[in-house]
């Protein structure tokens, strides 16, 4: 087995909480053993621009606890599949530069990539494996969508700022006897807002995994106002989707490799709302506040897990693992079974049966 002395990291896809965490262990833990770190700047874009530089101990020192990621971050940069001018008519021209990758890796005699990313970085990481690139992933996303892990550092962190949010709407909500309704991010995963929800006592969790009966909700609305209640606060999934309708798409980037932006279903179900009930109705639309600030303690632990876990497997000789957690229990999987899947709400998981107890309508 070769022994591994320089190790490179990046932070692709979108950013989240707890980013900073795993890169302080990951080069702190690879130097204790002597491992070399290189930092990659803007995830696989400072691979394939060639925009690195090393990682020392001062460079991780105090940032345990800040957002985002000291090496950037970027959601756009597939290098499979990679937009580096525009036609004549402004379509973006893809160009395979992946070879400009695997050479930069050798060039600077990389024996292994760390990924931190979601399911997306996973697929591309999938692409270096096949290329014999050595790749650990760890799993970060705010959506906690990603397979070989129940839980991704960063949707802890975004599960409380969305459901103090949703806390301040409801006293709003009450006092002006409204219905609101609160968006929050999760793709095509329903997990944040169904954790949001549960926390803040929303009356409605409306998710991508269950379709939306208007009718439902519009009679929970009617119902809680007929019985003396006439505020209603509904957390619900930019993913979700109302019953024989499609999900509401804010823009289209065939440069990404998720080319679609979800977006403005809160407005749509507002409006709806106010047009059945005569309800008075507004929405809030989350977005990257959830994505941004300081991570938990809790996300801070769990990427602290995650890096060392990556470092003590690249140092045991593992290949191509996706490190995560099980219960209570630091696993790893093969990172190819991660690679372009991406994990939903099981419907008869015991949390959706405690909110139906609870109440909670979700829309079915
Ligand atoms: O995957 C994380 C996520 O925040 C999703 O919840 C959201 O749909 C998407 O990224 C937003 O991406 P962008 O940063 O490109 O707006």
């Amino acid at each position: 087995m070769k022994a591994i002395r320089r190790i490179a990291v990046l932070t692709a896809g979108g950013d989240c909480p707890g980013l900073n965490a795993v890169i302080r262990v990951v080069t702190m833990g690879a130097l204790h053993a002597g491992v070399e770190v290189l930092g990659v700047h803007d995830g696989y874009l400072g691979l394939i621009e060639g925009r690195t530089s090393p990682l020392v101990a001062s460079d991780v020192r105090d940032i345990l606890n800040a957002g985002g990621t000291i090496l950037g971050a970027c959601n756009k940069s597939d290098p499979r599949r990679f937009a580096v001018r525009r036609d004549a008519d402004g379509k973006p021209v893809f160009e395979n530069v992946l070879d400009r990758c695997l050479d930069l890796l050798g060039r600077e005699r990389i024996d292994a990539l760390l990924v931190i990313g979601g399911d997306g970085s996973m697929t591309v990481a999938q692409s270096f494996v096949e290329a014999g690139v050595n790749c650990i992933g760890i799993p970060k996303t705010i959506d906690n969508d990603l397979v070989g892990t129940d839980v991704t550092f960063g949707f802890l962190t975004a599960v409380a700022t969305a459901a103090e949010a949703i806390d301040r709407v409801q006293t709003t909500a009450a006092s002006h006897h409204r219905v609101l309704v609160v968006e929050v991010m999760g793709r095509h995963a329903g997990f944040l807002a169904l954790h949001a929800g549960i926390a803040s006592s929303s009356h409605a969790i409306l998710i991508p995994e269950i379709e939306v009966s208007m009718d439902k909700v519009a009679a929970l609305v009617q119902e809680r106002a007929r019985t003396g209640t006439r505020h209603t606060v509904i957390a619900i999934s930019e993913g979700a989707r109302p019953k024989g309708g499609e999900q509401v798409v804010h823009r289209v980037d065939p440069s990404s490799p998720d080319p679609i932006r979800l977006g403005g279903i809160a407005k749509v179900v507002s409006d709806e709302l106010e047009r059945r009930t005569g309800v008075e109705s507004r929405h809030v639309v989350l977005g990257h506040v959830q994505r941004g600030g300081s991570p938990i303690p809790a996300d801070r632990v769990l990427a602290t897990q995650f890096g060392f876990h990556a470092i003590r497997l690249l140092r045991a000789g593992a290949r191509n693992r996706l490190v995560g957690l099980k219960g209570l229990e630091l696993v790893d999987v093969d990172i190819r079974e991660a690679a372009g899947k991406q994990r939903k709400v099981p419907l008869d998981s015991p949390l959706v049966e405690a909110a139906r107890a609870l109440g909670v309508s979700f829309g079915d």
